[in-house]
């Protein structure tokens, strides 16, 4: 793992929007991962002003976002397709045929899963893979002891993810309780990963991915066997934490 320390959520947002744009500068057909929640919005206000302001062009870029709630249409102000839409897509270049979000509101939702595994796969996987993690180690929506062999999956959420979403609700009944997500397996076929870690909330599952064995009740510690993942993390995030060990 590369280690990259910034002072707060400002710089953390200005550099991974640096790291993306120059991967897509780099390859401009890449596959890109993306994830929503609090952690990437900054970063995708960098990169809408960096378009604005450079030209940087997503015409021929492909997105995978990694979940989505079930029970939600996409025209839903909290689905996290509206979410992508809002905070990136309606801004950019980017063909909306080329941006994919699992559909939560389908009649069949065991088929939408395995409908969105067979996509990304023949499009031929994804090449750089942004992801938060949730404060109890979750990655995509994989909370606590989910397999890391699984494929794209409905989940239950876990109380704290319940929790932690309902800011974006107006009431806490309205948060869904069950959601599509890449699986485990699916994101660490990425080729490459960009971990975002900001605030004093993450702390502890900073800690524990640091320090954590490889273990199914803290899913980010799975990241450890990846072969190519950067963090980019925030003071608040590693106060006191030690990580010598993987700074470059
Ligand atoms: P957040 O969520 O960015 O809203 O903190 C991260 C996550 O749950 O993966």
């Amino acid at each position: 793992m590369k280690f990259i320390e910034v002072k707060n959520y400002q710089q953390m947002s200005e550099t991974a929007a640096e790291y993306i744009m120059k991967k897509v500068l780099d390859n401009p057909s890449i596959t890109l991962g993306l994830a929503t929640g609090g952690t990437p919005t900054g970063t995708y206000q960098n990169l809408i002003k960096d378009h604005q302001k450079n030209g940087t062009s997503y015409q021929h870029v492909t997105t995978f976002n990694l979940d989505e709630y079930i029970g939600l249409a996409g025209t839903d102000k909290n689905s996290y397709r509206y979410y992508m839409d809002e905070n990136l897509f309606n801004h950019i270049d980017i063909k909306k045929a080329n941006t994919f979000v699992p559909k939560g509101n389908g009649r069949n939702i065991e088929e939408e899963c395995n409908r969105y595994e067979d996509l990304l796969a023949g499009h031929g996987g994804i090449d750089l893979q942004v992801l938060g993690i949730g404060s109890n180690g979750h990655i995509g929506f994989n909370e606590p002891g989910t397999s890391f062999q699984s494929k794209t999956h409905i989940v239950n959420l876990a109380p704290s993810t319940i929790e932690a979403n309902a800011r974006f609700f107006n009431r806490p009944e309205e948060v869904p309780t069950q959601a599509i997500t890449m699986g485990i397996s699916t994101i660490m076929k990425s080729k490459e990963i960009l971990l975002l870690v900001s605030g004093e909330s993450k702390r502890d599952a900073m800690y524990q991915l640091l320090h954590s064995e490889l273990n199914e009740n803290f899913p980010a510690s799975v990241l450890k066997n990846h072969p190519c993942v950067t963090i980019i993390a925030d003071e608040a995030a590693i106060l006191d934490l030690k990580i010598p060990m993987l700074k470059e």
